[in-house]
């Protein structure tokens, strides 16, 4: 059933990180007519809760090739874990012994990363866990992080020299190629609440990615497809999919729904709201539940975030609304002018909810509170008078003027301590900064107290343009002085050109 790599020439690209401002504008052929789409049902991945056997939960995925038809009468050759794009839904359960074994039979060197979960460097899957092809790699760890919508993708690191990238040993193809899957931790906590949490009834995943195809139906790569030095767009494309349908029509109860949603893009950053601009309530961030529901009208989600948010039909029978991004509001706030391809600056469409009757024992309130979140004191940092500096640099891309050195800890950081970072960015483009190992809170965004959504647990941030962002993160176990974890920005073409670097805890 294997097929041969397609590694060749075209995988090479000579890949500029040199001035954006040299950059011209991309043109926008790649658009899909919204309204000519005939919508498809959203697929809903399946879920998968392991099998328990001697005390450890056992999950098993394999990296495969696959085919797909996103566009019509045109197949897509695509990457997917157990599929032909995309993964199953990985459920697991605070407290349990997980071990997941992970298969690559892409042809291609690969790894599998936990995206926000806390586990043992060896076993994060980044850029040293590789696995060659043909080979399987166990990950085996307790569950320790809080119930929350984490999510799981290839992080191997491409070798980058005489800026060459060898672009298919990336994690940016690999995961455009359809490789990432979402991962929900349940607790003891999460299960008294009175939220939906009927998978894929009232309790939906919703994987956000956007794409560029060839008119042969080809997804977009470097060199060929696009060069980097003259299309500013990287991986960002006009069909935005949502678990892998582009435009998908999802029907639920007049009840209130739960919509977990990823945005698992390259470099896509959205700005979500519904269709009638009613208010939705965010109650999750990337680590856990916020105290209480915040009422929201929009949600900027940057690459690698999560949220779950409620969304309250129970008046809406019969009624259509659309998920939509509003990237028309964003201007040159995020993303600028050089850099911005047509869907930076419009609006477009990610989800139609037709609302049916509602279903028995259907959610129709929306709490009032849900959890205690225990904010870090600052008190409890070790280096609170000065905090660890991160600059983030664009040109060239690197971390505090270092481009990623897999041979480099560029931070060692002791166990027990509780350490403040303080990120700045000098640029006009904002950068989701990534951080493994455990979820941080933000203390303050160019000082000031962050919005209520992001008081809570986080592991991605996204900072914006000038600014500083303060962050605070226990790194209270798991010492290792071998393997490292990695911090980077989340935007997978600049992760893979070097914006990246690696700390230990020793
Ligand atoms: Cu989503 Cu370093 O990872
Ligand atoms: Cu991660
Ligand atoms: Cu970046």
């Amino acid at each position: 059933m294997e097929r041969a790599p397609t590694l060749s020439r075209r995988s090479f690209v000579a890949l500029s990180t040199g001035t954006a401002s040299s950059l011209l504008l991309g043109t926008s052929h790649w658009q899909a007519p919204q309204d000519a789409l005939k919508r498809q049902a959203l697929p809903i991945p399946p879920l998968i809760d392991g099998t328990a056997r001697g005390g450890v939960v056992t999950y098993d995925l394999t990296e495969q090739q696959g085919v797909m038809g996103f566009l019509p009468g045109l197949q897509t050759e695509t990457f997917g874990y157990n599929g032909d794009f995309l993964g199953p839904t990985l459920l697991m359960r605070k407290g349990d012994q997980v071990a997941i074994n992970v298969t690559n039979n892409i042809g291609l060197t690969s790894t599998t990363h936990w995206h926000g979960l806390h586990v043992p460097a060896v076993m994060d899957g980044g850029p040293h866990q590789r696995i060659e092809p043909g080979e399987t790699w166990t990950a085996s760890f307790p569950v320790l992080n809080r119930a929350a919508t984490y999510w799981y993708h290839p992080h191997p690191h491409a070798p980058l020299g005489q800026s060459v990238l060898m672009d298919p040993m990336g994690t940016g193809y690999q995961v455009y190629q359809g490789l990432a899957g979402m991962l929900i931790v349940e607790d003891d906590t999460s299960d008294t609440l009175a939220l939906p949490r009927s998978y894929g009834r009232d309790d939906i995943p919703l994987i956000l990615q956007d794409r560029r195809f060839h008119e042969d139906g080809r997804l977009m790569h470097f060199p060929d497809d696009f060069n980097a030095a003259t299309d500013p767009a990287l991986r960002k494309g006009g069909h935005f999919l949502v678990n892998g349908v582009e435009a998908p029509l999802l029907k639920v109860g007049a009840q209130v729904i739960r919509l977990r949603v990823l945005n698992a893009s390259n470099a896509r950053i959205y700005n979500l709201g519904f269709s009638d601009e009613r208010i939705f309530y965010q109650v999750g961030s990337d680590g856990g539940y916020l105290a209480a529901p915040v009422p929201l009208s929009r949600l900027i989600l940057a690459p690698a975030e999560r949220a779950e948010i409620l969304v309250d039909l129970g008046a809406d029978k019969g009624r259509k609304i659309k998920l939509r991004s509003f990237n028309s509001e964003n201007g040159n706030r995020l993303v600028p002018r050089p850099l911005q391809d047509s869907w930076d600056t419009a609006d477009f469409d990610l989800l139609t909810i037709r609302v049916k009757r509602t279903k028995a024992n259907a959610v129709t309130t929306v709490p009032e509170s849900l959890v205690t979140v225990d904010r870090i004191p600052q008190s409890e940092a070790v280096n609170a008078p000065s905090p660890r500096p991160f600059e983030l640099n664009a040109n060239p891309f690197g971390i505090n003027g270092k481009r990623m050195d897999m041979a480099i800890i560029d931070a060692r950081i002791r166990r027990g301590d509780t350490e403040i970072w303080e990120i700045t960015n000098p640029n006009s483009q904002a950068h989701p900064f990534h951080v493994h190992g455990d979820s941080f809170q933000i203390l303050s965004r160019d000082a000031v107290l962050p919005p209520a959504h992001e008081l809570g647990w986080k592991d991605v941030v996204l900072v914006r343009p000038f600014e500083t962002v303060r962050i605070i993160k226990r790194f209270h176990d798991y010492a290792d002085t071998l393997n490292p974890y990695m911090f980077h920005c989340h935007i997978l073409e600049h992760e893979d050109v070097g914006m990246m670097g690696q700390f230990v805890v020793e």
